[in-house]
């Protein structure tokens, strides 16, 4: 009947089910779609997109969630299955949960430019909050569609994006960061390292317009280096509290991006900020960064 397009984040989504349907079985559905589902969820959360469709028919979520179920193996997604009697009749509706990625090296392999106790807290405790309330969010969301309930749809909106958003961009900052010894700081090579030079003069040039940048954006948020697929150049921009990259943009694509919330730093940095950013890139894993530069560039 209705789509409710509640989020999209990265590249741009593609629907690969119908929007209406001629006869509405009394079901709800929420559901993830892009064209390169495989790749995605081999690569990184970066291409994470959202829409929530309401009542389509039933056969038609069925052959969905069988979709979803098969392509979902190794990204965090937990498939959660409700079966619900409706009179006579057993329905099975399903929607998906998130679940909080293991970091790829251990919480004191970051130091001393980010503290075990800083790393330990940012993922077990924040990420792992994202993660919760996500999944809430979208089983209150799960049942409010059910119920027909637009203004409560409509409500969860915000902790939608905040909390969607918060675990897509630490999904990806957990990948932006490599223990020195693993390459971290190591300055990108080929590709991306030309298109920096080409984009901004130099990686000096960069590091200064992104520690800028990060330093001057108000509150909390994050600083992205991002390919823009559509200009075919590299760009930076900033985005508030827990707003993806793609708010700032359907064709912005997050190769780096650094959390500047105080929670971040602020055990090790207190309120130095600047410092915070001038250590970081010491453990930057540029490797990740080309190599997402190289699949996406055009
Ligand atoms: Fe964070």
């Amino acid at each position: 009947m209705i789509a409710q397009g509640i989020w999209a984040h990265d590249l741009g989504t593609r629907v690969v089910f119908p929007r209406t349907a001629p006869r509405f079985a009394p079901t709800i559905y929420i559901l993830y779609a892009r064209s390169h589902l495989t790749q995605v969820f081999s690569h990184s959360l970066s291409a994470l997109s959202f829409l929530v469709l309401t009542q389509v028919q039933q056969h038609t979520s069925m052959a969905l969630r069988s979709l979803v179920a098969r392509k979902s193996l190794g990204l965090g997604f937990q498939s959660k299955a409700k079966i619900l009697a409706v009179g006579s009749t057993a329905h099975s509706r399903g929607f998906q949960t998130f679940s909080l990625p293991d970091l790829p090296y251990d919480y004191g392999a970051l130091e001393p430019a980010i503290s075990g106790e800083i790393m330990q807290l940012h993922h077990q405790k924040h990420h792992q909050t994202y993660v919760t309330n996500y999944n809430k969010a979208l089983e209150q969301l799960h049942d409010a569609i059910a119920k027909g309930d637009a203004a409560a749809v409509v409500k969860l909106q915000s902790a939608i994006k905040f909390n969607g958003g918060g675990h897509v961009n630490h999904s990806i900052f957990w990948k932006n960061l490599t223990p020195v010894g693993v390459r971290g700081g190591e300055p990108p090579h080929g590709s991306l390292g030309w298109a920096i030079d080409t984009n901004f003069g130099s990686m000096e040039a960069l590091v200064q317009k992104i520690n800028a940048e990060g330093a001057a954006l108000q509150g909390s948020g994050w600083v992205w280096l991002a390919l823009d697929k559509e200009l075919k150049k590299l760009v930076v921009e900033t985005t508030a509290n827990q707003d993806p990259l793609v708010t700032k943009g359907p064709t912005l694509v997050p190769l780096l991006g650094i959390d500047v919330w105080e929670h971040a730093y602020y055990l090790q940095y207190k309120n130095v900020r600047p410092d915070y950013l001038k250590n970081i890139w010491k453990v930057i894993n540029w490797k990740y960064a080309s190599e997402v530069y190289e699949k996406e560039s055009p």
